[in-house]
């Protein structure tokens, strides 16, 4: 595994592998490497000559400071999980590398960008936009990899892959659960051992859920959700939404779209974590 921490060294080392005919892709991660971003790795090596991994915790993205400042950083433990991974190169460059001036760009996502997470976190999506399309230009990947735990950010990358006329494939791939079903996120590491065992509520309650929508309304099933995250000590809601998968929009009735999911971000004590279920998904 190589480690670069420049563009132009990326690119170098990335120009070599065309020249043998080598395919790309891309992981984009924020390092606190985790299981869930082994298996887009994997997947990547699996797909591709040679996986760039970039590690770079973007500040455009974060709408709290202290967020930012707490968000778990450990480049060695990140580079021995993905030595072991396969043909990889480690992209991991500091914060003027990627923002030597600042990015004044401002992308429109709308509707997808203004629910949900848009809603809660604004500029997030903005900042996550900027960083990606910079780490697009860079590795000029054929395809990069991203979870559908962060599935609205999924959705907003294909749209701005569409909109910046890009020729790279975006490949989702599905949520890593730990063996309780707590959804992996670099996040978890923050939460008490109390907390731990709370958060376990999120994927229960929505695991549950897909089992009391066989035979009750989406709005009933949006209620079920929302009390039994409220009536967890600790939990604070932010939102539930039930929402077309593909449009991002609320929706009122199962029969009203042919894939619907399940979106939720809460506090667990004072750390914010976020998950999804499908309800339905008709290929
Ligand atoms: O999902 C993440 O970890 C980040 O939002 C991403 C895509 C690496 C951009 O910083």
């Amino acid at each position: 595994m190589k480690i670069v921490s420049t563009v132009s060294e990326l690119r170098g080392e990335l120009r070599e592998c065309r020249e043998k005919g080598m395919t790309v892709g891309l992981v984009p991660t924020m390092g606190a490497l985790h299981r869930g971003h082994a298996s887009l790795v994997e997947r990547s090596v699996s797909e591709n000559d040679v996986t760039v991994v970039s590690i770079f915790v973007n500040p455009t993205q974060f709408n709290d400071k202290n967020d930012l400042k707490n968000y778990p950083r450990d480049l060695e433990a990140d580079c021995a999980l993905l030595g072991a991974l396969g043909n990889i190169i480690a992209f991991a460059p500091e914060v003027e590398e990627m923002y030597p001036e600042p990015d004044t760009r401002v992308f429109s996502f709308a509707p997808l960008d203004t629910v949900m997470e848009g809603a809660f976190r604004p500029g997030h999506f903005n900042g996550v936009a900027q960083i990606v399309s910079k780490l697009f230009y860079a590795v000029e990947p054929d395809r990069a990899y991203f979870g559908e735990k962060d599935f609205q950010q999924l959705a907003i990358i294909r749209e701005m892959v569409r909109q910046l006329g890009l020729k790279l494939k975006i490949v989702g791939c599905p949520i890593v659960r730990e063996e309780d079903g707590l959804a992996m996120s670099s996040r978890n590491m923050l939460l008490t051992d109390e907390e731990r065992v709370r958060a376990l509520e999120i994927s229960r309650t929505l695991a549950d859920s897909v089992t009391f929508a066989e035979n009750n309304t989406l709005k009933a099933t949006k209620a079920f959700v929302e009390s039994r995250i409220n009536a967890t000590e600790g939990f604070r809601l932010e939102y539930y939404q039930i929402v077309d998968g593909d449009t991002l929009q609320p929706v009122e009735e199962w029969g009203d779209s042919d894939y619907i999911v399940g979106c939720i971000a809460l506090f667990c004590g004072k750390i914010r974590l976020i998950d999804n279920i499908k309800y339905k998904e008709v290929k």
